[in-house]
């Protein structure tokens, strides 16, 4: 009976070529338009099995080839029937071979997997977290870098980043900064796009993997900065401040797209049919897959949103939402909500055929192992060139935030060094939560790289890691400090307090630290404060109490090495914060897009009361958007417009001279921000619609142009669509959003 059965089956299955032979079934001929497979395939395909695309579950705690793994059984029985459409966390080719030959071999359909990772600032050879690459105005810089991440993630098996990361958050206490391009949404979009070229390539191949823009969409204003909060905005002010980094890494062919945690409009995103409907489906016309966030569907029990997972599959899916990260729901649930008639067939085809479709461009009909080749997982992972790539872009991703009486540099074996700090030599604290497959053993400590420089350097914890206050570290510190030159202190948080579920009430320097920073100056000796974390700290107690300052986020695999090229002066420090550097704690969020309010404080001093202030503190952050300093100076002449009018389908071109009046080259981010004064929605005292990251030699004179049109002057109203409107604008150049020199320019209908 048996035999009869697949006998039977078989001929199903096959259909006879014209010389008598088996021929391939459509799906599987690779000779077939992609869609034609597609059909077919779909054509073929239960409920269940459809169902089954939609299903992505973590491997988590595979250690062996997974088949021997009796934990992973039933994980790897769904793979079996056809109910599993793709994996996140499992990597390498051994354990990728293994599992995809199940989904191939032994599945009805042979349907292969997708394996996706959170490969986030780097697989193996860590770069430095998001917000401090983007804190080098680099973008070919961040493109490069997301590429080699793609590289060698592409060699251990994997096809698929959850990155990167686009949300726009002006809120330091959001952990979650890391692991984007900081507060401003207009240079959020050209990183995001960056971003995705980088981890892309053009064509879908064995170097590269595709992305995911998360998370859609506002997570980055969750209420108070604390993680999976709830997200209340005004549709204007989503598509203004929020949306843009979406959108242009839309743009720019993100194959995959993430559902947040936050609501908006009172609804969890994964389901909120506004966002992803109207925005993403009809206005930007998304062509990828939609993947939820973990668990997401199931948190919207936890939300009050739905009762029960049976009524969360039937929201998201309704919403327009696809892949089912790790709720196990839509698997469970979609075959009867179909057969009830609670969530359309049409849905359900179009979302696996966007799965299918991906499977396709990427050739795992053909090559299911393509991804997972033992040569090139040896050849192509943290390889010295994937090293000095990452060094490269450390050193460029340090900020110099303070530099009196020129302290910095510090030429190489010039001076004798003490360093201090519980992070300096740890490669650990060094690294965040989200850093792939990095071995912090074979990571450049600040200890070990700075002593490549500094033989005769000592070394002394001089904090507890915990933030306890320990009389004797400082006690040992200051004597290894008596026969030292220079003093440099790593202040500020490890890696372990950066990313998701991370948010803190207090994103300040411990009053440990500044307890051994008070002790240390009272040797005289100058002190230079290297500042770790994945955010900005309120410096304010800090910052007279060092001569200089770097700000040194976590750089990744090549911290050491990094770091010792700005301090010893080989590399003259060129990044600018992304991230205003708050005051205090209760600035917080805080953005240079502020608003003027209808009692703003007079530029120029003067009567303040009753007007929009604090009463304890200065309005301004610490360091301000935009800001970083150099080893040269920079001067900016007088800047002018070619024309005082424009109309609103022209364009002005702004100059701007800008001199390196100092003794050694460097590069400076010339910026350029707008004002609209008068509009029908409140816009920002300042915009950044412009930025030039040019080098010039000492005594080197460069005019910088910007062409300003409509698309820079415009707001986006709540629909989304740019409008102009005629009137009075400002545009002003500078180093940074504050120190800035004014144009004026009138928009004529
Ligand atoms: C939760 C995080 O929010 C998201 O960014 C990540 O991609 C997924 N977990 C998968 O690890």
């Amino acid at each position: 009976m048996k035999i009869i059965l697949q006998s039977i089956l078989f001929c199903l299955f096959i259909t006879q070529s014209t010389a008598g032979q088996p021929a391939k079934l459509p799906y599987k001929n690779a000779t077939l338009p992609i869609e034609e497979r597609i059909n077919d395939l779909l054509s073929r395909m239960t409920i269940e099995e459809k169902a089954g695309q939609l299903n992505q579950v973590s491997g988590g705690a595979f250690t062996g080839p997974a088949l021997n793994d009796p934990g992973q059984k039933s994980k790897m029985e769904d793979v079996r029937t056809g109910r599993m459409g793709s994996f996140l966390n499992v990597s390498g080719v051994v354990e990728t071979k293994a599992i995809q030959k199940i989904a191939v071999e032994e599945s009805r359909l042979g349907i292969p997997l997708l394996f996706a990772m959170d490969v986030i600032h780097g697989y193996k050879t860590i770069f430095p977290v998001p917000l401090a690459e983007a804190c080098s105005w680099d973008l070919k810089l961040m493109e490069n870098s997301c590429s080699i991440a793609a590289k060698e993630a592409a060699a251990a098996g994997l096809h698929w980043t959850f990155a990167p990361m686009v949300d726009v958050s002006d809120d330091a206490r959001w952990g979650r900064v890391v692991e984007g391009a900081g507060e401003d949404p207009w240079f959020g979009a050209l990183v995001a796009a960056a971003r995705v070229r980088g981890f892309q390539g053009k064509t879908f191949d064995d170097a590269h993997i595709l992305s995911t823009v998360k998370h859609f969409a506002g997570y980055g204003a969750v209420q108070s900065g604390r993680e999976y909060n709830y997200v209340d905005m005004s549709r204007q002010r989503l598509w203004n401040a929020y949306l843009p980094p979406y959108q242009a890494a839309v743009e720019a062919g993100a194959a995959s797209v993430m559902n947040g945690f936050n609501t908006f409009e009172g609804i969890p995103v994964s389901a909120q049919p506004y966002l992803v409907g109207e925005v993403l489906k009809k206005k930007w016309g998304f062509k990828g897959i939609l993947v939820s966030d973990w668990a997401s569907f199931d948190e919207m029990m936890s939300w009050g949103y739905v009762a029960n997972q049976k009524d969360a599959t039937e929201k998201a899916m309704n919403a327009g939402s696809m892949i089912d990260m790790e709720s196990r729901a839509v698997v469970k649930y979609l075959p009867e909500l179909v057969k009830e008639g609670k969530v359309s067939i049409q849905h359900v085809d179009d979302a696996v055929r966007r799965i299918l479709r991906i499977k396709f461009q990427l050739g795992l009909f053909e090559k299911p192992y393509g991804y997972s080749d033992e040569a090139r997982e040896k050849s192509r992972i943290f390889t010295a060139e994937h090293r000095m790539q990452a060094k490269e872009t450390a050193k460029r991703s340090v900020v110099l935030l303070k530099n009196q009486n020129n302290v910095l540099p510090i030429a190489a074996g010039s001076k004798k060094i003490a360093l201090f700090g519980s992070h300096a030599n740890s490669g650990q604290s060094a690294l965040d939560f989200w850093s792939g497959a990095g071995d912090a053993r074979q990571l450049s400590t600040l200890e070990s790289g700075l002593r490549e420089d500094f033989p005769t350097m000592t070394y002394a914890k001089g904090f507890q890691d915990n933030g306890a206050s320990d009389p004797s570290l400082i006690k040992e510190a200051l004597e290894m400090a008596k026969q030292a030159d220079v003093l440099v202190i790593q202040v500020g948080i490890s890696g372990a307090l950066a990313g998701e579920d991370r948010s803190v009430a207090f994103p300040v320097i411990g009053e440990n630290q500044l307890e051994l920073v008070r002790a240390l100056r009272t040797t005289g000796k100058p002190i230079v404060a290297l500042i770790t974390g994945g955010r900005p700290l309120v410096l304010t107690q800090l910052e007279p109490m060092v001569d200089a300052m770097l700000q040194c986020w976590l750089l990744g695999t090549e911290t050491g090495h990094g770091v010792a090229e700005v301090l010893t002066g080989r590399y003259n420090p060129s990044a600018k914060t992304v991230m205003s550097f708050p005051y205090a704690v209760g600035q917080i969020p805080i953005s240079y897009r502020v608003f003027n309010t209808g009692r703003p404080l007079p530029p120029a001093g003067g009567d303040s009361t009753w007007k929009s202030r604090y009463r304890d503190i200065p309005n301004d952050p610490l360091y301000p958007f935009g800001y970083g300093l150099s080893y040269t100076r920079f001067e900016y002449g007088t800047p002018s417009l070619n024309a005082p009018t424009m109309k609103p389908n022209g364009s002005v071109e702004v100059t701007v001279p800008v001199t390196n009046s100092g003794s050694r080259e460097g590069e400076e981010v010339v910026q350029l921000y707008i004002r609209d004064h008068v509009s029908s929605i409140v816009r920002p005292v300042k915009e950044l619609k412009g930025f030039r990251k040019v080098s010039l030699k000492a005594g080197e004179t460069q005019t910088v142009r910007f062409t300003v049109t409509a698309k820079e002057l415009a707001f986006l109203n709540a629909e989304g669509d740019p409008v102009l409107e005629p009137g009075k604008f400002s545009l002003f150049v500078g180093p940074n959003s504050k120190q800035t020199q004014e144009l004026k320019l009138e928009v004529n209908p």
